[in-house]
């Protein structure tokens, strides 16, 4: 597992590479508009995977690893679902409690939020099996420790069949060729990034093995022709033929 930092040769390399969260806090106001191909693939592997599971169940307590501006923790909410939602950025955050607001009262009053690192030595402030299920999406390339990560995951959640975990995370093809989360600045047409890791598919599958998560299921998303990076957009033509998406979903192996 290789760390990267900073700057990804948009333009020239920044004096001084921001932290994760000092991205993040920059990228906030615009992360829900600059046309970033990923949260498109991710949408949709939500819809597959995750969201027939919502469907399921009402009342139940989700945590969401990483909530970002809460492009998904309002799906989970608006599935009747209760929700802990985790960051380290406070101005992703509060992103994610405007948008959270404009749900009805019941719903915007169904979750409660926590600002965390995930890389830290701190625990998270969440019971030991408390939760039934866990979403992070596109989160896991920030994370250093896979190990550590699952414990968390596998600490938190209820032990029972009906448990899971669903993850996503920008596919290793797209480090390996040189792309790591970030975005340009306008300010300064520089291109920020946090700090990445490049975990391979392999490496985040049996980190979930270790805490006894099975993979029940696994999809690979990615720019299927020129007509499919029209539709996503600019910055998909550089990546037809190429799966840019991985999403897997974990249950725990109960013998
Ligand atoms: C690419 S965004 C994804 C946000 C949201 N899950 C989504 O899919 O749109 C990554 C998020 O992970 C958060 N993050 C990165 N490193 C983290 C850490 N060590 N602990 C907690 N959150 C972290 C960032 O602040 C950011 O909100």
């Amino acid at each position: 597992m290789k760390r990267r930092t900073g700057d990804n040769g948009v333009s020239s390399q920044p004096k001084e590479m921001p932290s994760t969260v000092e991205c993040y806090d920059a990228w906030s106001s615009t992360y829900d508009s600059d046309g970033n191909i990923l949260q498109l693939l991710d949408n949709d592997a939500f819809e597959e995977i995750a969201q027939p599971l919502l469907n399921l169940n009402q009342n139940k307590l989700c945590c969401e690893l990483g909530c970002g501006t809460g492009r998904n923790t309002i799906k989970v909410l608006s599935s009747e679902w209760l929700v802990i939602a985790v960051d380290v950025s406070t101005s992703m955050m509060a992103k994610a409690q405007q948008r959270v607001k404009q749900l009805d009262k019941t719903r915007a009053s169904s979750i409660s939020w926590i600002i965390h690192d995930l890389n830290g030595n701190d625990e998270l402030f969440i019971n030991e099996s408390s939760v039934d299920a866990i979403i992070s999406t596109l989160v896991i390339e920030h994370i250093a420790s896979l190990d550590q990560f699952f414990q968390t995951i596998f600490r938190i959640l209820k032990k029972t069949d009906d448990s899971w975990v669903f993850i996503t995370a920008m596919h290793p093809n797209m480090y390996r060729a040189g792309s790591q989360a970030g975005f340009v600045d306008a300010t300064t047409n520089q291109k920020l990034c946090g700090v990445s890791f490049d975990h391979s598919i392999q490496d985040i599958v049996q980190a979930a093995a270790k805490v006894n998560l099975t993979t029940a299921k696994y999809l690979e998303k990615g720019v299927n022709s020129e007509e499919h990076a029209n539709q996503l957009g600019s910055r998909a033509k550089k990546w037809v033929g190429t799966n840019i998406h991985a999403s897997f979903l974990f249950k725990l192996r109960m013998n």
